[in-house]
């Protein structure tokens, strides 16, 4: 061998070692559990006898006895995400930033692919898995997640915290990260998180704890970004308006207990959340991972969360270098952090300068224990010193199973959402539609199926490899690209659509239009994408099928109208299995289900406000219409709830409650409500709801579904109130439950709704009480044709 050869085999490994860093072919960590008893006894260290190791010990007593060993340096140390943790007492090294938004994922350095896991489960984005309003999906998809996160944690892959699931309401349809979300409704977003972390923490048989801070966790999720976090990058037409780094969230108090808040609520008291993360924007000028109202009085103290509070990513820094927030020093920045309750830094910032901030007595060094033992407390709850033997069995075999590929096709299944079906032409027949032909940019998608935040998928079903199983397909892109700036492609696609039995359009966004960082200009199909789909329209002979891949909303208002396209069919953004679920869709296999978590607002709707403009309500003053159903009372595409079946179905209301009744005890008031000048106004308006008895149950609603088609079909009862008329400020409407539900043709099932008045009915007022009006309300069953209402009277007594 010559030197130089020699040379260039060392020089491969020096570089296959450096790689290695990337895509592990050896565990990123080498211990089980950390008071495992042999792991340092040949460094001498006794750890089993260590008091933070003593399980006779309450896992309280435990950190606090390991924060009592630690100097103040090593306090620091512990506090940031990626630390080094405190050799001298046992303790090694801990990232705690993984993620797993729908699917473990790599982003965040706490979880790899490589060699050792190759590649995990990715389903559907949030946005499509919460389409199928399905409880028990959102909830089996996070068991699922977690399943695979436990495994690559014992092979050495993977983390126990995961920063997942993000919950922020859609406020504005550009938000580059809609996909990442559970659409605009405030209750069905936090009834996801609550599903989702449920799936993620929970350990079988052990949901529930006398003691919440020693309930053992299967993962820890974290839900954010808290709060009032829904502005990436704005633009308007190429110039630079805001960024996320910069905005202030500027919400009213209404809006936060309405809208803002209500998710993290619902997740952090529901959910029995282990963390919060704070977000990067301000709210009226004070950075939120800074605001010790929001963090230690709201989200510890009226929430009681049982975890830690933790930043995202350099926060701290953007305070101090791009918010310039009270002209901070790093040290002063840090302080103010800790000090509103931030308990974990993500990243250097609390390494670098809290043991200087202690000295400089800008913090107290108790605090940061505090902080400490809320982190290290979830840490003993994830089995991370004790270990967690439940979980020891899971390996290899468990990523990437049958079973999780064919959950994950479920879920597309039931998220994908029919808009249009004219003349029944879908679903698909595989006698008269043999050879079809798929055009347009998203016909071959892979990597688009899967969004951001992502992992590495166990392998893609593109759309035309999904087709490919009930037909001969055809394909050309038709654009070159999801801009489609090249109208030369175009010619191509028109050819092969010509001779198809049936043409399907795969147009839509991807990550270049909306994403983490960047939000949309318009709500147009970018390019010649219109123009493809005219042109591809018109050649075809057979039924025309527009398929979108998208987050947001787009404008396909002359699509809809239009009698050369025949079906239009949402796909979101749905996973790795996406093209076998949506050709099971197309070709009636599968008859869909799914309804639209968001508003499809006309393509004018984003000219007539800002991005920046937090209000729900309309401004108008400013002409700024309202935002999402429950403000906005403008013609629309396609309404909140919205989504066809290959059956059809009627709704009854069986049950025969129509009122409730409370009593306001005699020492308490009537609240004050604002009524328009036209509206009758009761004696007494309405109760605050802490005002009321409201632990029990007290409405009843059956609702009867009747499948009038000719096939089995699933719907979703989506329940809505409406409060008394006239209040000034009240929403239209507001969910209030849904249920999904399979019917056989022909048949009919009951669904039953178990409610609370005092959350059902209440509205929040101008002040940001939570009152329950009184008066007649108004129940309405479903969205669309087929929606019923009915009256429902609310009665106080003094
Ligand atoms: C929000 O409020 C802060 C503090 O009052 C103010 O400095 C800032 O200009 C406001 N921002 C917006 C976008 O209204
Ligand atoms: C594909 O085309 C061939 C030849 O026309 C035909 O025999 C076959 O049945 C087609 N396959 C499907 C799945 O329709
Ligand atoms: C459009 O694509 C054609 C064919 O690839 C190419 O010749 C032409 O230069 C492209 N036009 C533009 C404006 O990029
Ligand atoms: C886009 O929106 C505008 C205004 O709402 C509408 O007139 C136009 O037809 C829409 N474009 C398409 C392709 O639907
Ligand atoms: C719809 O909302 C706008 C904006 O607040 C308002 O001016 C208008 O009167 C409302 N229209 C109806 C029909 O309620
Ligand atoms: C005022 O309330 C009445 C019902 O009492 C309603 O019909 C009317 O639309 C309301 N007007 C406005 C401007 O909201
Ligand atoms: C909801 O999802 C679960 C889990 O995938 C599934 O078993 C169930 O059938 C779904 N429910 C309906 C009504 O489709």
């Amino acid at each position: 061998m010559s030197s130089s050869s020699l040379y260039a085999i060392l020089l491969l490994l020096a570089f296959a070692t450096l790689a290695g860093a990337k895509d592990p072919s050896t565990p990123l960590y080498n211990y089980k559990y950390v008071c495992d008893a042999n792991r340092l006894k040949a460094g001498g260290l006794d750890i089993a006898n260590l008091a933070y190791c003593d399980k006779t010990l309450s896992y309280f007593q435990r950190a606090k006895h390991l924060t009592d060993s630690l100097t103040l340096a090593e306090k620091a140390q512990l506090l940031g995400s990626l630390n080094k943790g405190a050799p001298r007492v046992g303790i090694p090294r801990y990232n705690w930033w993984s993620e797993a938004l729908h699917g473990v994922s790599n982003v965040g350095d706490g979880s790899k692919f490589g060699k050792i896991v190759p590649g995990a489960t990715s389903f559907p984005t949030p946005i499509t898995t919460t389409s199928s309003f399905n409880e028990s999906l959102w909830k089996a998809i996070g068991q699922a997640v977690s399943t695979e996160a436990r495994a690559m944690n014992n092979l050495g892959v993977a983390g126990l915290t995961f920063w997942s699931p993000n919950i922020n309401v859609v406020r504005d349809p550009r938000w580059g990260r809609t996909l990442e979300t559970p659409g605009e409704d405030p209750y069905v977003v936090g009834r996801y998180a609550v599903n989702y972390v449920r799936g993620l923490q929970d350990v079988e048989g052990q949901e529930t704890a006398k003691d919440p801070n020693s309930r053992p966790l299967k993962v820890a999720a974290c839900c954010k970004h808290y709060a009032a976090y829904d502005v990436d990058k704005w633009t308007d037409k190429g110039n630079m308006l805001i960024d996320r780094f910069h905005f202030s969230a500027n919400a009213t108090e209404q809006d936060m207990v309405e809208t803002f808040l209500r998710p993290f609520e619902m997740c952090v008291k529901d959910g029995d959340v282990s963390s919060v993360m704070c977000s990067y924007n301000n709210i009226w000028g004070i950075p939120t991972c800074a605001d010790a109202r929001l963090l230690r009085g709201t989200i510890r103290g009226d929430w009681n969360l049982h975890g830690y509070i933790v930043s995202d990513c350099d926060s701290i820094e953007t305070i101090v270098q791009s918010q310039k927030f009270l002209d901070d020093t790093p040290y002063d920045g840090v302080a103010q952090a800790l000090n509103a309750g931030l308990d974990m830094d993500c990243m250097y910032y609390y390494q670098k300068y809290l043991e200087s901030a202690a000295l400089q007595g800008l913090v107290k060094e108790r605090d940061m224990d505090n902080a400490l033992i809320n982190d290290f407390v979830v840490l003993m709850r994830l089995g991370w010193f004790d270990g967690q033997p439940v979980y020891d069995s899971l390996n290899a075999k468990d990523i990437c199973s049958k079973e999780h590929l064919d959950l994950a096709t479920d879920a597309a299944r039931q998220g994908i959402v029919l808009l249009k079906n004219n003349g029944n032409a879908l679903p698909l027949s595989t006698d008269k539609h043999k050879n079809i032909a798929i055009v347009g940019p998203h016909a071959q998608a892979t990597s688009v199926m899967i969004g951001n935040y992502a992992g590495v998928p166990c392998k893609y079903v593109s759309p035309i490899d999904g087709l490919k199983v009930y037909a001969n397909v055809t394909t050309q892109m038709g654009c070159a690209d999801v801009f489609c700036k090249n109208e030369t492609f175009i010619f191509p696609a028109v050819r092969v659509v010509r001779n198809a039995d049936a043409t399907i359009i795969a147009v839509g966004l991807d990550l270049n239009v909306e994403a983490e960082g960047l939000d949309r200009l318009n709500l147009d199909l970018p390019g010649y994408q219109n123009m493809l789909i005219r042109q591809a329209a018109q050649a075809s002979k057979g039924p025309v099928v527009l398929l979108i891949f998208s987050a947001g909303g787009v404008n396909v208002t002359e699509f809809h109208k239009s009698n050369d396209i025949d079906a239009i069919v949402w796909a979101g953004y749905p996973g790795e299995q996406g093209g076998a679920a949506i050709a099971d869709v197309l070709y009636g296999k599968h008859n869909p289900g799914g309804k639209l978590p968001i508003t499809w607002y006309p393509g004018d709707y984003v000219s007539q406000l800002p991005m920046t403009s937090m209000n729900l309500r309309p401004i108008d003053e400013l002409g700024y219409p309202g935002r999402t159903y429950k403000f906005y009372n403008g013609s629309v595409i396609y309404p909140f709830g919205y989504g066809l079946s290959y059956a059809q179905f009627t709704y009854a209301v069986t049950s025969p409650q129509k009122m409730v009744s409370k009593k306001l005890a005699f020492n308490l008031h009537c609240v004050q409500l604002s009524f328009n000048n036209t509206a009758y106004v009761p004696p007494c308006h309405g109760a605050r709801i802490s005002d009321l008895a409201c632990d029990q149950d007290d409405i009843t609603i059956d609702v009867s579904v009747t499948n009038t088609g000719k096939v089995d079909g699933t719907e979703t009862v989506i329940l809505f109130s409406r409060p008394p008329q006239g209040i000034v400020g009240a929403p239209i409407k507001q969910v209030i439950g849904f249920q999904s539900v399979s019917v056989a043709a022909g048949k009919t099932e009951v669904v039953t709704f178990s409610l609370n008045s005092c959350k059902t009915l209440s509205i929040v007022t101008g002040s940001a009480y939570v009152a329950l009006p009184t008066g007649q309300h108004t129940i309405v069953v479903g969205t669309g044709g087929n929606a019923i209402e009915f009256p429902f009277q609310v009665t106080l007594k003094k």
